[in-house]
């Protein structure tokens, strides 16, 4: 089977809405699709554009990235939030669980960020200020102080070995490699609200082949210490926006080709 990655859909704009809707999705009927969150708040956003790509590819897999969890005037928490949307990826047909597929595993796993990812110190604290999570994130109190650690105890019934190649996925960044230095970036507040290294501290005891990432919105596709970190996140103007990550075809004809060498 082939495994395809994009993240960050937003297509709660009109611009990338239209983008997904013009994008080639025919072809994909024997495909997998890793999506790395950050599709839309709006749940019934969110529910047409998974049920869209749910019925293209074969298997859909998901997690929530920020945006999934506002709740902008509304009472309930993101927590409660966060159960709605893995409710509507079950009703939509999207996994948000680990399946194999083909020859590989694809394993989801949660998080958040947290400021200890800038471990240079580079971090502008007063960019943060129209930072929309500290408005329209609400999270219960046992939850307010690390929302990156409630998210990260949810994965360890699955940070395991597997039984065949593992593909991982999460939405936030797991190495600090992945993100510029902040002269480079236009918002200087970004390694606050990254993501977390111990997304890594998972990747690794799996022993996954490929990470695949969002959130960033900077584009990645690189090895480190063995593992290959993708990011796709979707350009509204790309001919294809769906990135392969994987083929079992290649991964059967590798013994092979050890052999010619
Ligand atoms: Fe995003
Ligand atoms: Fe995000």
């Amino acid at each position: 089977m082939r495994v395809f990655a994009i993240s960050d859909l937003h297509t709660d704009f009109r611009e990338n809405r239209e983008a997904l809707a013009r994008a080639p999705l025919a072809g994909h009927g024997d495909d997998a699709l890793i999506v790395a969150g950050d599709i839309a708040d709006s749940e019934a956003v969110l529910r047409d554009t998974l049920e869209l790509l749910a019925s293209r590819f074969r298997e859909v897999f998901f997690v929530p990235g920020n945006h999934e969890l506002w709740v902008r005037g509304e009472e309930r928490s993101s927590v409660d939030k966060f159960q709605a949307v893995l409710r509507i990826c079950g009703q939509a047909g999207v996994r948000t669980a680990p399946a194999r597929v083909g020859g590989a595993w694809v394993v989801p796993l949660l998080a958040w960020y947290h400021p200890s990812f800038d471990v240079r110190g580079e971090g502008a604290e007063d960019e943060l200020e129209g930072w929309s999570d500290r408005y329209f994130c609400r999270w219960p109190a046992e939850v307010m102080d690390r929302p990156d650690r409630f998210f990260l105890a949810r994965n360890e019934p699955h940070v395991h070995g597997y039984d065949a190649p593992v593909i991982t996925f999460s939405h936030f960044v797991p190495r600090t490699e992945l993100v510029p230095r902040v002269r480079w970036l236009r918002f200087k507040g970004l390694p606050l609200v990254a993501g977390t290294t111990e997304i890594d501290e998972q990747i690794r005891r799996i022993g996954a082949r490929v990470h695949v990432f969002g959130h960033t919105h900077i584009a990645a596709d690189r090895e480190i210490a063995g593992v290959r970190y993708v990011q796709n996140y979707f350009r509204p103007t790309a001919d294809k926006p769906f990135q392969l990550v994987w083929d079992d075809a290649d991964a059967l004809s590798e013994p092979a080709r050890q052999l010619f060498c």
